[in-house]
């Protein structure tokens, strides 16, 4: 197949690259990484050991049957506008918070499917990422049911070595991760902590209560999900990935804008009714963002 990944992050550059043994790849990114990768490749290192070949560009490409969306949420309608461009047969979003599917669809012909993926990764340096632990990818029409596009996107991920489900209860599995989301990412960019730190405390915490208020906002949209095991969700998440930074942790330290907004901002908006943990979070972000001259 030949696959777009547009967006060269951790996860977009893991993924072309573990995709890339078996089909041609082409990642757009910034110039530094796209050098680095055209005159050595990528070397990818951690929990999978291996250099892969694969076109690295700056701009989408002329032709692509598949266009895979890793870029940050705040990217999304950039991203698809690039891609208008391009004559494709389907669309892949695998980025973090809500909406992003239909920003792709507004904007984009082909149809678009959701993904989340739980596989850890790290930007080291140019030209190279680091695996930091291996997960799966869960993929499937944006409002549910089957495709054949899904199917041959599954197997092409699959036939890659990528553990992928292809599912036809992506809403469920997107508000899932929202609540995980909604749980670690502020708490833990607020707290400058690693995951595991803000599920350590026993009882009732930030983190738990966030998530059960984004599942409580995603039943009233008719997904069915229980506040409670979205709690113990984001508990075993915050657990098995404790030493990890989180993304938006890493936005923070990094200076840069963050995924608030379509994370702990989106439960908010989405809610019809108080959300007070979500709000709280959603509030000092968005002053850190401000104070940075991030946002307008
Ligand atoms: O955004 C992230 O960092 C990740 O989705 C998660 C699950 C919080 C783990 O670090």
């Amino acid at each position: 197949m030949e696959i777009c990944v547009f967006g060269a992050g951790s996860l977009g550059s893991l993924v072309g690259g573990l995709l890339a043994d078996n089909h041609q790849v082409t990642l757009v990114g910034r110039q530094p990484h796209v050098d680095a990768i055209e005159a050595d490749g990528l070397a990818i290192t951690g929990a999978v050991d291996r250099s892969a070949t694969l076109n690295a560009v700056t701009t989408v490409p002329a032709t692509a049957e598949l266009a895979i969306v890793t870029v940050k949420s705040f990217d999304t309608e950039a991203a698809a506008q690039a891609l208008q461009a391009v004559e494709l047969d389907g669309v892949l979003s695998l980025q973090n918070g809500m909406g992003n599917e239909e920003q792709l669809a507004a904007e984009l012909a082909a149809p678009v499917l959701a993904g989340t993926a739980t596989y850890g990764a790290h930007r080291t340096e140019p030209g190279t990422v680091e695996c930091t632990g291996l997960g799966e990818v869960v993929l499937g029409p944006t409002d549910g049911g089957k495709s054949t596009l899904a199917d041959s996107v599954g197997k092409a991920f699959t036939e890659s070595g990528i553990e992928t489900t292809v599912s036809a209860e992506m809403p469920r599995y997107l508000w899932e991760k929202l609540a995980v989301n909604a749980g670690i990412n502020a708490a833990t960019a607020l707290a400058r902590v690693p995951n595991g730190a803000v599920v350590e405390t026993p009882g009732e915490d930030v983190a738990r209560h966030a998530a059960r208020e984004a599942v409580q906002t995603g039943r009233k949209q008719g997904v069915s999900l229980e506040p409670a095991d979205a709690a113990q969700t984001t508990v075993s998440v915050a657990a098995s990935t404790a030493r990890n930074r989180s993304s938006m942790l890493q936005d923070i330290e990094s200076g840069s804008r963050t995924e608030i907004d379509a994370i702990n901002g989106y439960v908010v908006e989405q809610a019809n009714r108080p959300v007070p943990v979500n709000e709280t979070l959603t509030g000092l972000i968005k002053t850190w963002e401000k104070e940075n001259d991030l946002r307008l």
